[in-house]
């Protein structure tokens, strides 16, 4: 079974939302994978989602109300199979953080699977209230080609 880490900064919005995500497209389509999420700030440890991000995830059948944030520890490089960093920013700073010999787990998730003019997740935190809604399409649209990517491997 594969294992997948998404990353973004406080692990409250767009990395439990992917997770969210992930998890229920992975499960509809009889594909086993195990997913988690964390932050590459602690600003948030321990706290649940962004009420907005559950609302919106909700809405649309992902459940996130008991994810708990926690930060990236360097042994989260060994244990998953796959980073998938949200933003750019996310991507450097855990490229900093990561042993060298194990980079190559470290994915960019729009960059790899999203639209060609979008390589970022734009983080809603501070945003309108759309935000969370776009968070959730390039989420749903980036975890589908993921999926069809990683087919056989892992049925
Ligand atoms: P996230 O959003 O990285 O998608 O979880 C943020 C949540 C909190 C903060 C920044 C981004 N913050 O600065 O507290």
């Amino acid at each position: 079974m594969k294992r997948i880490l998404f990353v973004c900064l406080g692990n409250i919005c767009r990395s439990p939302s992917a997770e969210g995500v992930l998890r229920v497209m992975a499960a509809q389509r009889g594909i086993a994978l195990e997913v988690d999420s964390a932050g590459t700030a602690a600003y948030h440890e321990g706290e649940p989602p962004d009420k907005r991000s559950i609302r919106a995830a909700a809405a649309r059948g992902y459940a996130l109300a008991d994810m708990r944030a926690r930060q990236v520890v360097v042994n989260d490089f060994e244990a998953f199979d796959l980073i998938f960093a949200m933003d750019q920013q996310n991507y450097s700073h855990l490229m900093q953080m990561c042993p060298a010999q194990l980079k190559h787990k470290i994915v960019l998730f729009l960059g790899k699977y999203g639209q060609s003019d979008v390589s970022d997740v734009p983080d809603p935190y501070y945003g309108a209230g759309d935000g969370f809604e776009r968070v959730l399409d390039l989420l749903e649209s980036a975890c589908e080609r993921f999926l069809a990517d990683i087919n056989e491997c892992c049925r």
